[in-house]
């Protein structure tokens, strides 16, 4: 008999290593099925046996996998095609985003983050699919196949200063989202995260070493990772389709489809100006390319084209959506 398997990527570290802890208890907490084998993808290998070791579980493999690598995702995927496990739970989680303007990053960095947050998640979860077998005809939630995708809730708005981030969670709501009602008739059960700010090492990293931690509004709705992983599990075997994580996060999903998108930009660009980001830029070695308009802006003078005020056209009228019933 095939084994059943969970995969869960960006497992090395921060809110994916909290869900490898909690799957880990899928049997004794959660109620199902312990899994076979618990695979546990990351680029960081020594941590990734480092996390094995500490939790005593043999269960753990850990995989070696650079998602924004086609090479390594063929691994990947010949690796499931070699074995033929079932995939009982995918985990999507790794992710990764740099904060500053685009004009401050090297193409490369804008590139990395659409492999890692949109298309490895998209891929992953397409080479998945033949293998997330329903045991058992009548669905029920203890023997469905589940995907769990870590969006964000970066990904309600657009978001100056965080633009590939955002654009990147927006792709992934909005993917998963379709994905619940594809995969449903198939008995799987697609369950997309919404977190806001998470205590991990993501801000140091987004900030290039920068910020340790959240500051400004920020710092008041940091998520415990332990917490969001076990809602989300919850959320999951619940057979939801979206979890907006906190109270904070669900009043800005509110807020993102009832106020139009530009008043909230035209806000966000007052109270929060657009943040210098230089160690991302010296990766590169190049000095910031400054463009002349920026010059002129940053001098005091107008620009032709780009908007100083709230735009006056009503193209964007309020939008009253119904909250999805898993929402409330
Ligand atoms: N923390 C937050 O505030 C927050 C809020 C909302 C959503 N999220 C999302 O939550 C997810 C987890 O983030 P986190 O907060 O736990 O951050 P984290 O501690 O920095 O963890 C990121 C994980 O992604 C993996 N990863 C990054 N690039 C990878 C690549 N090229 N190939 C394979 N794995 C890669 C990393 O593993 P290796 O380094 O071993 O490769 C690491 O395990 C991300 O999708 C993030 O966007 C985070």
């Amino acid at each position: 008999m095939s084994k059943n398997i969970a995969i869960i990527t960006g497992a090395s570290s921060g809110i994916g290593k909290a869900f490898l802890e909690e799957i880990v208890k899928e049997h004794g907490v959660y109620g199902s099925v312990p899994f076979d084998e618990i695979w546990a993808v990351g680029r960081n290998e020594e941590k990734l046996i480092e996390i094995k070791t500490l939790l005593g579980e043999e269960r753990i493999i850990p995989v070696k996998a650079d998602l924004a690598s086609p090479e390594d995702m063929s691994v990947l995927a010949d690796r499931l095609a070699t074995g033929r496990p079932q995939v009982g739970l995918l985990i999507n989680c790794a992710g990764m985003g740099m904060k500053g303007a685009v004009e401050d990053h090297p193409a490369k960095t804008i590139e990395d983050t659409i492999d890692v947050n949109c298309t490895s998640l998209a891929k992953l979860t397409r080479i998945c699919l033949p293998y997330m077998i329903l045991k058992n005809p009548v669905l029920t939630k203890d023997n469905c196949p589940r995907v769990i995708n870590i969006a964000s809730s970066a990904g309600f708005l657009p978001q100056p200063g965080f633009a590939a981030y955002a654009a990147s969670k927006a792709f992934v709501i909005s993917f998963s989202r379709a994905l619940y009602y594809e995969f449903i008739d198939r008995g799987i059960i697609v369950t997309t995260v919404c977190p806001g700010p998470v205590n991990t090492d993501f801000q140091r990293k987004a900030t290039g070493g920068t910020q340790t931690e959240f500051t400004g509004i920020r710092q008041y709705v940091v998520a415990d990772p332990v917490k969001l992983a076990k809602a989300s599990i919850k959320a999951s075997k619940a057979g939801r389709q979206i979890l907006v994580y906190g109270f904070s996060q669900k009043a800005l999903h509110v807020a993102s489809k009832i106020i139009p998108t530009s008043w909230i930009l035209f806000i966000e660009k007052k109270l929060m100006p657009v943040e210098k980001v230089s160690a991302a830029v010296s990766e590169e070695g190049t000095a910031p390319y400054v463009p002349e308009e920026k010059r002129e802006l940053e001098s005091g003078a107008s620009v032709e084209g780009i908007p100083q005020s709230v735009p006056e056209t009503d193209e964007e009228k309020p939008v009253f959506e119904e909250t999805d019933k898993a929402e409330a």
